[in-house]
This record gives C-alpha cells, sequence and structure tokens, in this order.
C-alpha cells in the first residue's frame, strides 16, 4: 500500500543550524557586498559562501562582524573589505538569539553585537538565519546583551537595574568577557516583557557608558527558519525583500 512520504524530521540541533544557514545563500549573487554574521548558524553561511567562491568562483565581497568571521572568511578565501573600505553593503546575513512576529531581534548572544548592528545598519537588506527555537512572541527570554565601556560597567548596571525587571549580570564574572573592541557586555534578565523594543532601545542607549543594546529593530527583512520538519523563509511585510 502507497501512502504518504515520510514526514521529514530533523531532531539535531546542529543539523538544524546548517540547513538554515546553508538556505539563506539563495540570496547571494555574484557583485554582492555582503556583511557576514558571527554565531554557530551563519558560520555555515560563511561556510558555504566559501565554498561556492572556491569551487564556483562566486565574487563577492565580505564585511565580516567579528575577528572570529574575519578569521574564518579568509581561511576560506572570502575577500573582505573593513564597514569604511565598503561604504552600503548589498546584504547582512546574521543569526539572532530571538525574533519577534515584527521580525525585531534580541542579538548579542556571541557579544558582537555592536559590530552586527553597525554591518546591518549600513546593509540594503537584512536575512537572518534561525531555527524555531528562536521564534517568539515576544522578546526577553533570552537575557538581553548590552555592550559597555568596561571602565563604566558598575554604573551602568545600578542604572540597568532600575530599568530591568530582572538580574544585570557582567558576562564572565570575575573574568569578564571581553569583546573585540575591548567592551564589556551586561546580560539583562527582562524575561519576555519586551513588547516595546524600539522604545527600550532608545531608554537604554541614552545611558552614559552604553555602547550599544543587542535589540535590532526594524533591520531584519527576512528569516530563513529551519525547524524538524522544514525550512522556510519568512518574509516581513513590506520589508525591503518582499
Ligand atoms: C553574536 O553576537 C550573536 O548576535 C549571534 O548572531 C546570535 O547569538 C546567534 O548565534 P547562534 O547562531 O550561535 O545561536
Amino acid at each position: 500500500m502507497r501512502g504518504a512520504p515520510p514526514a521529514r524530521i530533523v531532531d539535531d540541533i546542529e543539523a538544524l543550524k546548517r540547513e538554515a544557514g546553508i538556505a539563506a545563500c539563495s540570496f547571494v549573487r555574484s557583485g554582492m557586498k555582503l556583511g557576514l554574521g558571527t554565531g554557530s548558524t551563519v558560520r555555515y553561511t560563511v561556510l558555504e559562501i566559501g565554498r561556492r567562491v572556491a569551487e564556483e568562483g562566486l565574487d563577492v565581497t565580505g564585511v565580516p562582524t567579528s575577528e572570529a568571521t574575519r578569521e574564518l572568511s579568509e581561511s576560506l578565501g572570502i575577500p573582505l573589505l573593513t564597514l569604511n573600505e565598503a561604504g552600503e553593503l548589498d546584504l547582512t546575513i546574521d543569526g539572532a538569539d530571538e525574533f519577534d512576529p515584527n521580525f525585531d531581534l534580541i542579538k548579542g548572544g556571541g557579544g558582537a553585537l555592536t559590530r552586527e548592528k553597525r554591518v546591518a545598519e549600513a546593509s540594503r537588506a537584512m536575512v537572518v538565519v534561525a531555527d524555531d527555537r528562536k521564534q517568539v512572541g515576544v522578546l526577553g527570554a533570552f537575557d538581553l546583551p548590552m555592550e559597555v565601556v568596561a571602565s563604566d560597567w558598575e554604573d551602568v548596571r545600578d542604572h540597568m537595574a532600575r530599568i530591568c525587571p530582572g538580574e544585570v549580570r557582567l558576562r564572565g564574572g570575575r573574568a569578564p568577557y571581553l569583546t573585540d573592541d575591548g567592551g564589556y557586555i551586561l546580560d539583562c534578565e527582562f524575561g519576555p516583557t519586551i513588547s516595546d523594543p524600539e522604545s527600550l532601545q532608545s531608554q537604554i542607549r541614552s545611558v552614559a557608558g552604553v555602547v550599544d543594546v543587542g535589540l535590532f529593530v526594524s533591520i531584519c527583512d527576512a528569516v530563513v527558519m529551519s525547524s524538524s520538519s522544514s525550512v522556510r523563509t519568512l518574509l516581513k511585510d513590506n520589508g525591503r525583500l518582499s
């Protein structure tokens, strides 16, 4: 007896990351200047771009969002520019820690949020690669990261303690995590309460000593999302890719 084909089941998280990362390369065309994100999902995008450069003659230049991505890209032979040299980019592909129904994001789990935001803001479009664990109704279950000037971290922590309903922690504790630019990261436990990320971003950015916060508001245009049953591209209504 013939029935429906067996459902596609992918349970392995690493496989989901790989699928989303590679699928997002369908947005990449020769001639593009690309923002190359940071993290364990977009790593697969960078690997695939490197493969296409080496094997298919794909002609792109990349602007890495971290030293880790710069090293990986260089090892793959992807030609690189600084953001200053590149000017406007065609597209940034990056991971996210959460995305909400408006395609607003929490980023910075890997500590690269400041460079990630500069690169994404300089791009004509942004695609996020993620598995479905990152899809939320309201942002904030993932602790919100922010980069702060190292010497100001205690003042910023005290200020944030008045804004944030939960704990505010210095990443790394007694051995603070250092960003590529020498900043510290505070992780802020908001819980799933961030229903107005734009106003929270403004509030946090106005605190002296804050370099930037991992809220990406009205920047992301599409999410390539893998789940155990499919890989889907979610396009933002009226986004720059729809
Ligand atoms: C890096 O600073 C982050 O913004 C990452 O893009 C984000 O944490 C997602 O990373 P993963 O793909 O490793 O979950």
